[in-house]
């Protein structure tokens, strides 16, 4: 005897079944009557598409011995569209009326300690804030620029335990254990560092908008250099000391882009440094 298997969708809130009928067992099914076929369909025809697959399903569960090979592929799609639907629509109402925005959940707030510049700050924020948001809008140090925010243009660089990184990489909950140096705590107004000083003398900006990243990333390079950390530019990358040629100094930076355009002056700039040229100058009024 033939059987038939009915499962229940998982939509709690629909009675669909979806038949687990044989392909043998679909061919050896007979078409339904055109009549039969033609009154359903007309009766489904001002329903959703929902409850058109509903009747059509209704009514192959109890007329499932005259089924042809087709008709059973064609419910089977039906059902499973059908379930779909349903669960869009739950999903739908579950966030909010139509033309309303969805509901905003709760979102937990985490204590978390910065050391920034020497100092110690407790925040209270999202773990998602990254840590170039927490600088700027939580702690109020806006030194650090915002150009891309996705890791593109190098305006957000600071220094992570002497690193450079890009601030809007990384959450601030994930620094909690680094020292972090901004352009803030490089030298003072009247005390620059030699790399700002040496921006200064060789006009190494225009809008400036850059010119924070480019400084603390300029410092980390050199340190970098120092270190005989090789560059994609390098000649020898077994040789313990790195030549700072021009070209060196501009693949190191090159995770810096200026709008502007200076790049040949802050080239200058970082090699002035880097012969230990560069004065701690007073800034200019
Ligand atoms: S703002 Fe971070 S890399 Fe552009
Ligand atoms: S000085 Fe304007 S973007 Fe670099």
């Amino acid at each position: 005897m033939k059987e038939t298997h009915l499962t229940p969708c998982d939509n709690k809130n629909t009675t669909h079944y979806t038949t687990a009928l044989t392909a043998a067992e679909a061919d050896s099914i007979k078409p339904e009557p055109l009549s039969r076929q033609t009154s359903t369909n007309a009766e489904a025809a001002d329903q959703g598409p929902a409850k058109k697959a509903h009747a059509r399903m209704n009514y192959i569960a109890v007329s499932a011995g005259r089924m042809t090979r087709r008709s059973f592929l064609q419910t089977a799609s039906l059902v499973a569209l059908s379930c779909r639907t349903a669960r869009v629509h739950a999903a739908r109402a579950s966030a909010g009326a139509p033309g309303q925005p969805p509901a905003l959940r709760p979102v937990m707030l985490r204590p978390i300690t910065l050391n920034i510049n020497g100092k110690r700050h407790q925040l209270l924020i999202e773990p998602r804030v990254t840590l170039l948001d927490a600088l700027r809008e939580y702690i109020g140090l806006s030194g650090t620029k915002k150009g891309c925010d996705r890791g593109q243009c190098g305006a957000c660089t600071v220094l992570a335990d002497g690193r450079r990184i890009n601030s809007c990489l990384t959450l601030a909950i994930m620094q909690q254990d680094a020292a972090i140096t901004t352009i803030e705590g490089i030298g003072s107004i009247n005390a620059l560092h030699p790399m700002q000083a040496a921006f200064l003398e060789k006009d190494a900006f225009q809008c400036g908008y850059c010119t924070p990243g480019q400084i603390c990333s300029a410092i980390a390079a050199l340190d970098e250099a120092a270190g005989g950390a090789p560059s994609a530019v390098t000649s020898d990358v077994r040789s313990a000391t790195v030549n700072l040629s021009d070209a060196e100094i501009a693949e190191r930076m090159s995770g810096n882009l200026c709008r502007c355009g200076a790049y040949s002056n802050i080239v200058e700039a970082v090699r002035m440094v880097a012969q230990g040229k560069a004065g701690t100058a007073r800034r200019r009024t």
